[in-house]
């Protein structure tokens, strides 16, 4: 007997929760400390040509896979008759378990700042190395967070994944509209979107590529399956290519306003752009302290309260990923799997919690030639989104040409929309999957192994 899988009740829905899945902390609170790291308007240009060029035929690649099987990341390559390439799948939800144990700890920073907000401690952002180390509070707000992330899922797709984006994700777009209205009447906001919209393009090196491509792949939740999922709970009727559209955009889109708000920020108390990982957390209390303390409450609570959001609604899709594994493949009943997955994500997940000043070892975790010494969180980060998560997308690209095979994909891919056979667009995906992808994904995942183990 099949067993009941759900699936999102609108197209909407998908749409939502898919874009959900990609706006996350990778936007609000990565982007622009890389954009700031990698000089500005030229990080952007990049990033923003990656998303659509590569990112935006793998994200098709990945709905169609899913719609076709309805199978989750690992049951849906057995499920197309390719069991040797189950292992693609398998890296997914490897990759997945471990995005989601450190982001889970990212995530629960940013809920402890929305409550330090609003009971008005702006102080906190000179003590963020004190707030990190000390794992009772934010080992319970991590647990608060995985917590509500599991009871979400355990609701099922319409019940609950659905349902969360569909209240969160227009809550969030209004919140970023609302903050990027104030910043831009705070005194330098122009020198902030100088910064951040005039390119220099004598600032792009191997390395400002390189990261724009990960951001960009991090970003729109690529590479792990995530995508793969969510499609299995699509529609057959649905039009993949013009949802994969509205995602890109949204994800692009809410990446760039961050930028708006964030800059204007960060200039209008003529703090340095490259404070790395520390950008959000450290520098903005201060800026929110100086609006005074009725406004720095709602302003700096607005904004942590968006940052928890957005992480909130990529988590379900975390989640979601080894669920459906176990639901499909093991059997076991949704709301079981998905606290026992949960469970197990945040035990693995205790040493990154660990490694940001609680315990000093974790703190210094591995020492590679090509990127320092790294504390276990950021080590976790490079191996599964720079490494897995590239790889992932190259191994994609290629099943799906080379594997399953062109006629079978485009069939796929044109069942539900008569408009696309033998568009432009249509021949852009196939030619990105067949030949730019392979290319360029497997040259960053050689290129990203040699820079940072040897
Ligand atoms: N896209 C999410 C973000 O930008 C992170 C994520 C990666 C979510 C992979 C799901 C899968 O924060």
């Amino acid at each position: 007997m099949a067993v009941q899988r759900g699936g999102f009740s609108t197209r909407m829905g998908f749409i939502l929760a898919a874009a959900g899945s990609a706006v996350g902390l990778g936007n609000i609170w990565k982007f622009p400390f890389e954009v700031g790291q990698g000089g500005g308007a030229a990080f952007v240009v990049l990033y923003l040509t990656c998303c659509f060029v590569l990112c935006f035929p793998v994200l098709v690649a990945e709905i169609a896979i899913g719609r076709k099987t309805r199978r989750n990341a690992v049951g849906a390559f057995k499920a197309l008759g390719y069991h040797k390439w189950a292992f693609i799948g398998y890296l997914g939800l490897t990759s997945g378990v471990l995005i989601l144990s450190f982001y889970n700890v990212v995530a629960a920073w940013a809920l402890g700042y929305f409550v330090e907000m609003v009971t008005g401690n702006f102080g906190i952002g000179k003590m963020f190395g004190d707030f990190t180390a000390d794992y009772i509070s934010v080992g319970l707000y991590s647990i608060l967070f995985m917590g509500g992330t599991a009871f979400v899922v355990s609701r099922g797709v319409s019940g609950g994944i659905e349902r969360a984006a569909k209240i969160l994700m227009p809550t969030l777009f209004i919140m970023v509209l609302c903050l990027i209205i104030y910043a831009m009447t705070l005194p330098n906001a122009v020198e902030g979107l100088k910064f951040y919209l005039v390119p220099d393009f004598s600032q792009i090196t191997g390395q400002v590529v390189y990261s724009a491509l990960g951001q960009a792949f991090f970003s729109l939740s690529l590479g792990m399956g995530a995508l793969i999922t969510y499609g299995s709970y699509v529609n057959r009727e649905d039009n993949i290519v013009s949802s994969a559209s509205l995602i890109t955009l949204t994800d692009v889109g809410v990446a760039v306003l961050a930028g708006f708000m964030i800059f204007p920020f960060v200039f209008s108390q003529g703090i340095e752009t490259d404070g790395g990982a520390g950008l959000i957390f450290i520098t903005l209390p201060g800026v929110f302290e100086s609006l005074g303390s009725t406004l720095g409450v709602v302003i700096g609570g607005l904004f942590f309260l968006l940052l928890s959001f957005a992480a909130f609604t990529s988590t379900i899709s975390l989640l979601e990923v080894p669920t459906s594994y176990m639901v499909d493949e093991h059997k076991i009943e949704r709301s079981k799997a998905t606290w026992i997955v949960a469970l197990i994500i945040f035990a693995v997940g205790i040493p990154s919690l660990l490694s940001n000043g609680a315990v000093e070892a974790l703190g210094k975790f591995a020492s590679l030639p090509g990127t320092g010494t790294l504390d276990f969180m950021t080590f976790v980060g490079l191996i599964a989104n720079d490494l897995f998560l590239p790889l992932g997308g190259f191994l994609i690209a290629v099943f799906t040409i080379y594997v399953w095979k062109k006629e079978n994909f485009n069939e796929e891919l044109t069942h539900g929309d008569s408009h696309l056979k033998g568009s432009w667009l249509q021949s852009y995906v196939n030619f990105a999957l067949s030949y730019i992808c392979p290319l360029l994904l497997g040259l960053i995942f050689l290129v990203t192994v040699l820079d940072s183990f040897f």
